[in-house]
């Protein structure tokens, strides 16, 4: 038996005492986020944009930079990993990188979009004009990494890599009132050595489901099966056989829960804070309010009832 807690938080790897120009993943929000800087304030006659995270939030910010082409400004966009587009790569690797660095994706094998792709494509590249046929509204993975991918290189005017400085990761920004400028403290991951680079922008494009967040439940140390956050939740099909409990009522709880039951779980519970997902579920998943305690192998629900995993 398996307890997850479908929970993901707030990236916490960094420091920030300053005003920050904050992005968040909304496609069609994009110009918003680039078109403001200009006519804003420069640094020697030059704007110089400080993108941390290449995901799909910062590589967009960077694809619209590239669109304007405006030589008086400087881009840079810091990676801490070796590729871009963020959560949409699978990794095999769980808690700690090969730098020691905090898994940033929580992302699984067989995870399909859970939004239809008519709802988040690009309206400057869709994708029909990336794979040339009208595909299916709910594509797995791969395919969204391919697509967002497809963009970046079909549709920049230049190699938008040129701008990105991988494995390196953003360790501080500080703000200078007096000069009304950033400083970025980065740390290059593949050499130890860091760096203090000033900046008139900075986009924070981290992404907001890299911290998984750990709840304490009475009693949850005595439970003798192996428990796991989602974000480290790889593929189903190692819960064959077993009696899976979930705790968290979103899109998590729901797609694990289904995902153990299609590879083979022998059954799984749920169980919701606010409010059951209410689903017509499959048979062998049942819905259960929130966990009160758990005793070794028994789970005790705030509805009174029980139900013994393991
Ligand atoms: C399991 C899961 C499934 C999802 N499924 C969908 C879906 O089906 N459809 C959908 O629209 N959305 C989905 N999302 C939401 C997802 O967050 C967005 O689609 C998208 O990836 C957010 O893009 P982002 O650029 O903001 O962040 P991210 O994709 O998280 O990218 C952030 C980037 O910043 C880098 N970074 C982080 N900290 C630092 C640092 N200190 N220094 C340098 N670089 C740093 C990271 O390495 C990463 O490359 C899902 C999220 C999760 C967790
Ligand atoms: N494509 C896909 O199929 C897919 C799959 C997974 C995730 N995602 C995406 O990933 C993002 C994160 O989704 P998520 O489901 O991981 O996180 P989430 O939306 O933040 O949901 C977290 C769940 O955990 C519960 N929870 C939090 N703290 C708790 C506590 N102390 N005790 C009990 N329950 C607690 C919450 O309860 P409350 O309901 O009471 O708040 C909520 O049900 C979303 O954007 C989602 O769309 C997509």
């Amino acid at each position: 038996m398996i307890a997850f807690l479908c929970k993901s938080d707030e990236g916490r790897q960094m420091n920030f005492d300053a005003k920050i120009h904050l992005t968040y993943f909304r496609i069609f929000y994009q110009f918003a986020v680039v078109g403001p800087l200009f006519g804003s304030k420069t640094m020697a006659g030059k704007r110089k944009v400080c993108i941390i995270g290449a995901g799909p939030c910062g590589t967009s910010a960077l694809f619209h930079f590239d669109q304007i082409s405006d030589s008086s400004t400087e881009v840079v966009c810091y990676e801490k990993s070796d590729t871009w587009l963020g959560l949409w790569n699978f990794t095999w690797m769980t808690g700690t990188d090969e730098f020691g660095e905090p898994c940033h994706g929580g992302m699984y094998k067989h995870l399909w979009t859970n939004g239809p792709k008519e709802c988040l494509e690009y309206s400057d590249y869709t994708f029909t004009d990336h794979f040339g046929k009208p595909i299916p509204s709910f594509p797995p993975r791969p395919v969204i990494r391919d697509y967002l991918e497809g963009r970046l290189v079909k549709k920049s005017k230049s190699d938008l890599k040129q701008f990105i400085k991988w494995s390196t990761v953003v360790r501080y920004v500080s703000y200078k009132q007096k000069s009304d400028n950033f400083t970025v403290t980065t740390e290059d991951l593949k050499t130890g050595h860091t760096f203090d680079s000033n900046f008139t922008h900075v986009i924070v494009a981290v992404g907001i489901f890299n911290s998984p967040d750990k709840p304490y439940f009475d009693g949850i140390e005595t439970f003798p099966g192996r428990i796991i956050h989602s974000h480290d939740f790889r593929d189903a099909t190692q819960f064959k056989g077993q009696r899976v409990f979930v705790i968290g009522a979103k899109y998590s709880a729901e797609d694990v829960a289904l995902q153990c039951m299609k590879f083979g779980a022998k059954s799984i519970v749920t169980s919701y804070r606010s409010s059951p997902m209410n689903y017509k579920w499959p048979v062998g998943i049942e819905e259960r309010p929130l966990v009160q305690k758990i005793n070794g192998k028994i789970v005790y629900f705030l509805d009174g009832s029980s139900t013994e995993f393991y």
